[in-house]
This record gives structure tokens, sequence and C-alpha cells, in this order.
């Protein structure tokens, strides 16, 4: 008889889907837990509660590390938004990145953290006067006016005599990313001024009038969730023309580019998701071409992604609290987190694999809807997950491509607390953001 063997051999979770959903780190073992970072989801999961979100640092580091690598002339902006704690405030400052931030207390958080000030963008389609003033005051480095009622306002705000370095965000009429909800660069979208109109033209204009500030660049974002180089490539010849526009009727050559964000991870097995090294090839290539073809100088080139480094490193694990079949036959699977933490399903339709960790189940699998506890119709995490048919109440599932605008997009439905983040890196866990509780709700509610 074969012996079984007494430490469990761990198997690759990436050897079972390509692209992988999954941080590279992660491994099977035999007793159906899943690790990341040498560390058992099941014991998270225990020590920390549930619902909780698990962010796997070195995950977050070589992606971080992947985009210098994929555009090693141009500056990489980390999107605070996809998540910020004051650990990533610090992984982002060592692994040699820029902070994108859209509010003062974005800006303080780095700031408390010694963030090199210069390195940061401060963006925002309604700055508020709170916003600018804190930017103006610990120096960020640039500046994104996003539309003409912004340039008056942040002129008259720049202490002196150095001016305010700025870029001026346009829609180029290039819209791209995964959901309507996610596009940003089109017509009729709400951020950045048209190059189509001439309003874009118009805010360089009144820009330059401006001595407090200097206008560095062009900014665009074009969408979330773009999953090929392509539309970066027509946003980029769409920005080279305006800029060539911009030295025609103004006399200035701008010497940056920002094209934001917006790069795809994969959130079921296959789904497309090009390495930053693709991305940046082809916008790189696309610069230097259109650059040539309007014999303008290449721009220093920004780019600022956010999903891309942080939503593949996170996994969010939550235990089942009830199970029930539906009387068309549907079986429903209910978590005790959902909208509250997670409202990209209600927001964006979007869609995950959902995993059974903690045992092993031979059960066969059956198409799953898994639901939140929030009493919503909307509150569906996953629709058509394949979860093995004996998923009982007690049951812990693992969601993994969790890691990006999860945890800052949580809300304080029903009062059931933000959940907790906890970082893994050598096989040992450390919590970066502890739960919300009552003492929290009590400390806010300061009124009888
Ligand atoms: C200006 C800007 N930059 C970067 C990002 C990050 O986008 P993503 O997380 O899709 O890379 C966003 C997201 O909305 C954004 O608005």
């Amino acid at each position: 008889m074969t012996a079984v063997p007494a430490v469990p051999v761990p198997v690759s979770i990436p050897a079972l889907a390509t692209p992988s959903v999954w941080p590279a780190s992660a491994v099977l073992a035999p007793d159906g837990d899943v690790a990341v970072a040498g560390v058992p989801l099941m014991d998270v999961a225990e020590r920390y509660g549930t619902p909780a979100y698990v962010l796997d640092e070195g995950e977050v580091r070589a992606r971080a590390r992947a985009w210098r690598r994929a555009l090693p002339d141009a500056d990489v902006v980390y999107a605070a938004k996809a998540f910020l704690s004051r650990a990533v405030v610090d992984w982002i400052a060592e692994e040699g990145l820029g902070l994108g931030v859209c509010s003062a207390v974005e800006l303080e958080l780095a700031a408390s953290r010694g963030f090199p000030a210069d390195r940061i963008v401060l963006h925002g389609d309604a700055k508020s006067p709170q916003d600018l003033a804190t930017a103006l005051r610990l120096g960020v480095g640039r500046v994104v006016i996003e539309s003409p009622c912004e340039i008056a306002r942040l002129a008259s705000r720049v202490p002196g005599p150095e001016a305010q370095q700025v870029m001026v965000r346009v829609s180029p009429g290039a819209a791209a990313g995964g959901h309507r909800a996610l596009r940003g660069g089109g017509e009729g979208r709400p951020f950045g001024m048209s190059v189509a109109t001439g309003d874009a033209e118009d805010a360089v204009a009144r820009i330059l009038g401006q001595p407090r500030l200097q206008l560095v660049g062009v900014h665009t974002f074009l969408g979330s969730q773009i999953t090929a180089p392509e539309p970066y490539v027509r946003g980029v010849r769409r920005v080279v023309a305006f800029l060539a526009r911009i030295r025609e009727r103004f006399g200035v050559t701008l010497p940056e580019v920002d094209l934001g964000g917006g790069f795809a991870v994969a959130y079921l097995p296959g789904d497309p998701a090009p390495t930053p090294a693709a991305y940046g090839r082809r916008i790189q290539d696309a610069l230097v071409r259109c650059c040539a073809e309007f014999d303008l100088p290449v721009p220093r080139l920004t780019v600022e992604p956010g999903r891309s480094v942080v939503g593949p490193a996170g996994v969010a694990l939550y235990r089942v609290l009830a199970v029930w079949r539906s009387a068309g036959g549907c079986t429903f699977v209910a978590v005790d987190g959902g909208v509250g933490d997670n409202p990209r399903p209600a927001l964006y339709g979007a869609r995950y694999s959902v995993r059974l960790i903690g045992r092993a189940s031979a059960a066969p699998t059956r198409a799953t809807t898994v639901v939140g506890r929030h009493c919503e119709a909307g509150d569906v995490l996953a629709e058509g997950a394949e979860l093995p048919e004996d998923v009982r109440p007690g049951d812990v599932l693992a969601v993994p491509a969790s890691g990006a605008y999860h945890v800052s997009m949580a809300s304080g439905y029903d009062m059931t607390g933000r959940p907790p983040v906890v970082a893994v890196s050598g096989a040992r866990s450390r919590l970066l953001v502890r739960r919300e509780g009552f003492d929290d709700h009590r400390a806010r509610d300061v009124g009888l």
C-alpha cells in the first residue's frame, strides 16, 4: 500500500487556470485549503474572522516592479483609489512609483508616511477647497485640472512665488473600458475637457494666462479594465495630435503626457489581461511614432495603474451563513459579506470565480449564486459560480482578484462594518486595517 504523505504537497493553483486569477504565490493543499505567500487562508479566516481581505505584499511589489520594468523611462503612478493604507504607501514608495490621489485624506495619509510630495498627482473631477489647500500645503508634484472652474480657483490659492505644476485633463474622444460605468475618455462622459468642442484648447489658453500655474502636460484617462493595448494606441494618437495643435496655436511644446490607468486584470480564468510589458511596448512605440509624425519631441510619459497593481494581490474570504434552493431550481449560498464590502457586481456587473477552501470536497460542482447578507435584490457577489453541491453553512469561500476597488469602495451599509485587511508575506500575516465595529460607529454618532 502506498504511504499517505504526512506533509501535504502543495499544487500550484496557476497550473489549474491560465492566466490565473490567484496571486503567483498561491498554492493548493490536498486538504482543500489555499495558502497565499505561505499563509493558509483558513488560518487568516480563523484568526481575523470573516469577511476579511488578504493582500499578498510580494504580489503587489512584483506588479509595481513589472510596471517600472515595462516603462523604464516613464513615471509609474499608483492610483490610490484602488486601495490605500499606510503599508501600501510604504510599499509603493519603496518600489519607486508615484502616487495618484483624489482627496485630502489620501494626501494626508501619504504625507504621514513621508511619501515624497513631488511624486504625488492630485486628480478629481470636483476637487474640494480642502483637497486643493492640502495639495498646495504639502507641495504635490502635479495637480490635474479637470474643468474650467478649477483654473482660477487653483491659481488664486497658489502662495507663490513658485508656480504650481499642472496638467490639463482632456477627453480625446477615445473611450474604452470593460463596462459603461468604467469608460472615461469619450465624448459625453463627465471626465476631462473635450478636444472636439475646443473646450480643452480654451482651458489651455486660460491656464497659460495664469502666472501661478505652470502647464507641463496633457492628461487623459480612457477608462478601466481595458483588455488590450489598442485603445491606448488610439489615445496616444489623439493626445499627440492635441499637443501639436497646442504648439501650433500657442507656440508651446508641452513636455509631459499622462495616459492614466485602466489596465485590465483577470477576474475569471482565461480573462484577457495583457502584461505591463505588452501594454508598455505598444504605448511607447505609438508615442515615438506619433511624435515623429507630428515632428514633436517625445514627451515624458506617465501611466497610473491601480487595479493592475493590487487587484490580483487580494483575496476576499467569506463564511457561508445559509444555503437554499429556490423554486426555480437555483442554488443560493449566502455569505457574511456582500455589496457592503464589494459593490462592483452591483455597479459594473463584475464577475468573479469563487472557491471553497478549508476542506476538500469530492461532491460534483454546480452553478451557484453567491449572495450577500444585505437583503438587496442586487446583493449578488457571483452568479454561476461552480461550487461543490455539498457547500454548507460554516464553510469558507475565497474570492480571488479582490484587491482593487473593494475595501476602498466599501460602505457602511447595515452597519455590518468594513472588513479588515490582512497582509501576507513570508509565511506570516499581519493586520493592516482592522475591522470596523460598534465602537467606530458609536464614535462617529455624536448627536442624540
Ligand atoms: C485618473 C485616474 N487614473 C488612474 C485610475 C486607475 O484606474 P485602474 O485602477 O483601472 O488602473 C483611475 C480610475 O478611475 C483614474 O480615474
